[in-house]
């Protein structure tokens, strides 16, 4: 990490901080304050004291006896000097030195922590970590991550400041709407049985302050969503939040680019290169996924020309036909493990997964190769480049399923954990309007949400083929992990309209909805658009972590509670009815 030296003065309890003292020290009375890492005893006069505090540790010599323990926070007064030879620590940063003739003042006795206070805490069950979550931060793991956070916070909002983009904060409290994920609810004390909800992004807010004339808006910005959670995933999470107006898709871009770049070269001391970018139409060709993981390479191949007369009937006419060739898997995938990745195609939604092993003599074999000619054969080899010793996966299926449960086997098969190097920053563009259609109504799903510009070149077919517009959205990955999201807008009401019907959302029910947010476009709109990144998924893949909650200093477990205060909790059922609330058994 390269972060600003601080300048730190000394406090009315000491002259230094532990982790800051070097050579230069030699010779200077000090006072430290801090806990006690680590006691090693030598002799019945004679103690090594190891005194920790946010900077870092140093070794203390104490000759008097005193009852110093594990974790009790101590004062120790000494002379800085150099360690004798062969007891040099080239491992920490005061390895050189330590403080001779000691004097301890304890001022705190701490009972004996439920678990080590150093990185073998890694190993103790996380929910004993999160219990006693004030002693897992005392750890350098879990210091050194809330540092990289706030590193990134501090870039970011550098760089926001610096492109013109002003600070706002937006309401907490907010009128329920459906922008996607459930939301929490807070019950009005005032208003029996209204509620306002708690917003899982600032975006309504955010347009209305283009149309305030505000120009470039950002805020570091708290979002809560009621959804399961998984590695990537807090009820409470952080967005460096922007909206921007008179701008493209590129100024958006370039403004997110900046930040982030800012960001990732405070925590890891590079800037990475300029980000590339990918349309979601190749992201899916390619990677099979809208966030695909250019870490490694296993690219899709498609096979829709190889087999386009073939005699397999899995394979005739289907939508596409999607391949993946695993390097020389063919004689470690057996009979059963072949069998679990065919299940496991099938439960993405595939009719069913071809395997073909690639033996000696250009030969295949797989359960199918009777059913392919010898031609298709070539093809298909020709087409893969796969050789003997390697397997080949096939799914065919309309052309988003085929693309998307391949590209789900190739991250099972080939993706490393998210953390691990090098970074693969990509933006991915070009997002289709629409997503799917609603089971009961037919009725085309919002991509994004309802508020995103379809694509000028696509406009006129918004109503004809609507599941073929692209809109103005986009995405930032890195390694395989959507990092945020963003859009241009919809800024004219003709348009939201036409977006709104084929939605099946009528003028009446978009007033009654939406009303709050629509009518102030009346009053003059600028063009705008923005973005969001999300902060807690950066900070953990820039901090070496594989879950945002490593790098929350209070997040909740898996199951959504948090074993230090016990939350949620059961409330007086006075403190209910004051709510108007009843809970029913
Ligand atoms: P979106 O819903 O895609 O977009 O969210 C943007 C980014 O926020 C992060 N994120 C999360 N992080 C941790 N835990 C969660 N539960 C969680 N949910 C989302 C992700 C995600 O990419 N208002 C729009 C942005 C816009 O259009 O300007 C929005 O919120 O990194
Ligand atoms: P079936 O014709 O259903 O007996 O399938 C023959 C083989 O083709 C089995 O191994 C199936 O898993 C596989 N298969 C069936 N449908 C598909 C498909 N759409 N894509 C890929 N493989 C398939």
């Amino acid at each position: 990490m390269t972060p600003r030296t601080p300048s730190i003065r000394p406090t009315s309890l000491r002259t230094h901080r532990c982790g800051d003292l070097r050579r230069e020290h030699i010779g200077q009375l000090v006072r430290l304050t801090g806990w006690v890492a680590r006691r090693r005893e030598h002799g019945e006069h004679l103690a090594f004291l190891d005194l920790r505090d946010a900077s870092g540790v140093v070794q203390c010599v104490v000759a008097e006896h005193i009852d110093a323990r594990s974790e009790y926070v101590v004062s120790i007064s000494g002379t800085v000097r150099a360690r004798p030879d062969g007891t040099i620590n080239a491992n920490l940063a005061t390895g050189e030195i330590e403080i001779g003739e000691a004097e301890v003042e304890i001022l705190g006795t701490a009972e004996p922590p439920p678990f080590p206070i150093d990185q073998r805490a890694d190993a103790v069950d996380e929910g004993l970590r999160l219990e006693y979550r004030y002693l897992d931060l005392r750890r350098e793991r879990m210091q050194r991550n809330l540092r990289a956070r706030a590193a990134v916070n501090s870039a970011m909002r550098a760089s926001m400041e610096s492109q013109g983009f002003v600070e706002v904060e937006t309401p907490l409290l907010v009128p329920s709407t459906p922008e996607g994920a459930r939301e929490f609810l807070v019950p009005s004390r005032k208003e029996h049985g209204a509620f306002y909800a708690l917003p899982q992004s600032p975006q309504l807010f955010k347009q209305l302050l283009m149309v305030a004339g505000l120009d470039r808006y950002y805020q570091l910005a708290r979002c809560l969503r009621d959804e399961d959670l998984r590695a990537d995933r807090q009820y409470e999470f952080t967005q460096l939040d922007i909206e921007m107006s008179f701008v493209g898709v590129d100024d958006v871009l370039a403004a997110i680019s900046d930040a982030v770049l800012d960001a990732a070269e405070a925590v890891t001391g590079t800037r990475p290169g300029e980000i590339r970018r990918i349309t979601w139409r190749e992201a899916m060709e390619r990677f099979g996924s809208d966030k695909p993981d250019l870490r490694f390479g296993m690219e899709l191949v498609d096979l829709g020309e190889v087999f386009s007369a073939t005699a397999f009937k899995a394979f005739a006419g289907s939508g596409a036909i999607k391949g993946l060739r695993v390097e020389g898997a063919a004689s470690t995938y057996g009979r059963n493990q072949l069998d679990k990745l065919t299940d496991r195609a099938k439960s993405l939604g595939a009719k069913g997964l071809v395997w073909i092993k690639v033996a000696a003599d250009a030969a295949l074999e797989s359960p199918v190769a009777k059913f392919f000619s010898d031609a298709e054969r070539d093809a298909l080899l020709d087409a893969t480049g796969a050789k003997e010793g390697d397997l080949v996966l096939i799914v065919a299926d309309e052309w988003h399923r085929a693309c998307e449960v391949a590209g789900t086997l190739r991250n099972d098969l080939g993706r490393p954990p998210v953390h691990e190097g090098p970074y693969e920053y990509v933006w991915v563009v070009d997002f289709p309007l629409f997503v799917g259609q609603d089971a009961t109504t037919g009725r085309p799903l919002p991509g994004h949400h309802a508020f995103c510009m379809p694509h000028p070149d696509d406009l006129e077919r918004l109503e004809d083929e609507p599941m073929s517009v692209r809109a103005l959205a986009y995405d930032l990955v890195l390694n395989g992990w959507e990092l945020g999201s963003g859009s241009i807008r919809i800024h004219d009401g003709a348009l939201q309209r036409r977006v709104f019907h084929l939605l099946g959302i009528s003028d009446e029910e978009a007033d009654r909805k939406f009303g709050f947010f629509l009518n102030p476009f009346r009053y003059g709109a600028p063009p705008h658009g923005g973005f969001a990144v999300g902060i807690d998924r950066l900070v953990a893949i820039l901090a070496g972590e594989e879950n945002i909650r490593e790098v929350i200093a209070f997040p909740k477990t898996q199951s959504g509670s948090d074993p230090m205060t016990g939350s949620p909790i059961a409330v007086e059922p006075s403190h209910l009815a004051e709510l108007g609330l009843k809970i029913i058994p």
